[in-house]
């Protein structure tokens, strides 16, 4: 089996959770690209997708996006998981908004497609790394949402994102026969 772990990120922060869950897959025995949204030109070699961006401004990366749009048809007819990033899944209240805001609007870009499954992962704060506009609109989301508003917080938990991985490999297994 052939996945393609498809990501976009803009401070390299998905770029590490996808490179994690390609990992997990591999060990699992399967032959897996890890690649930029941007960078895929042909995605009809791979058995099986998982794409993943960032929340940024309550929204998906826009070459991710682009990537669910171009690739509509291969994503709906072969297994295809999500999964998104985002400061406000590092709390309980903030997960459940990203999933009941967020997700819905990802998947609008393609309404035929059905993910297998939902990754719905805390990323990382790092205000150091903003540029000042940046900085500006972070800090009203954060302070909004009561998350922290200066410095670096990495809530990634791997232990959930690796047993996410393990999942989603065993259903691509599952619905390949393999
Ligand atoms: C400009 C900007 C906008 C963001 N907007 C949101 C947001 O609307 N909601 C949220 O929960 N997190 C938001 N975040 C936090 C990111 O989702 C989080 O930092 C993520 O780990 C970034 O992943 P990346 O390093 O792959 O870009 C934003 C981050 C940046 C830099």
């Amino acid at each position: 089996m052939k996945i393609l772990v498809a990501y976009e990120t803009g401070h390299g922060t998905t770029a590490e959770i996808a490179e994690a869950i390609g990992e997990v897959m591999r060990e699992a025995g399967a032959e897996v690209d890890v690649a930029r949204c941007r960078k895929v030109e042909d995605a009809s070699a791979y058995d099986a997708f998982v794409v993943g961006s960032p929340i940024w401004a309550y929204k998906w990366l826009k070459p991710a996006t682009a990537f669910l749009k171009k690739n509509a048809e291969l994503l709906c007819q072969r297994p295809t998981a999500i999964f998104l990033t985002s400061g406000a899944a590092a709390e309980a209240k903030g997960r459940q908004m990203a999933m009941d805001k967020w997700v819905p609007k990802i998947l609008s870009a393609v309404p035929d497609l059905e993910p297998v499954a939902i990754g719905n992962f805390a990323g990382v704060l790092s205000f150091p790394k903003y540029n000042i506009p940046m900085r500006l609109v972070m800090m009203a989301i954060c302070k909004s949402q009561g998350a922290p508003t200066s410095g670096t917080v990495d809530y990634r938990d791997w232990d959930e994102i690796k047993a996410w991985a393990a999942e989603v490999h065993a259903e691509f297994s599952r619905r390949w026969g393999q």
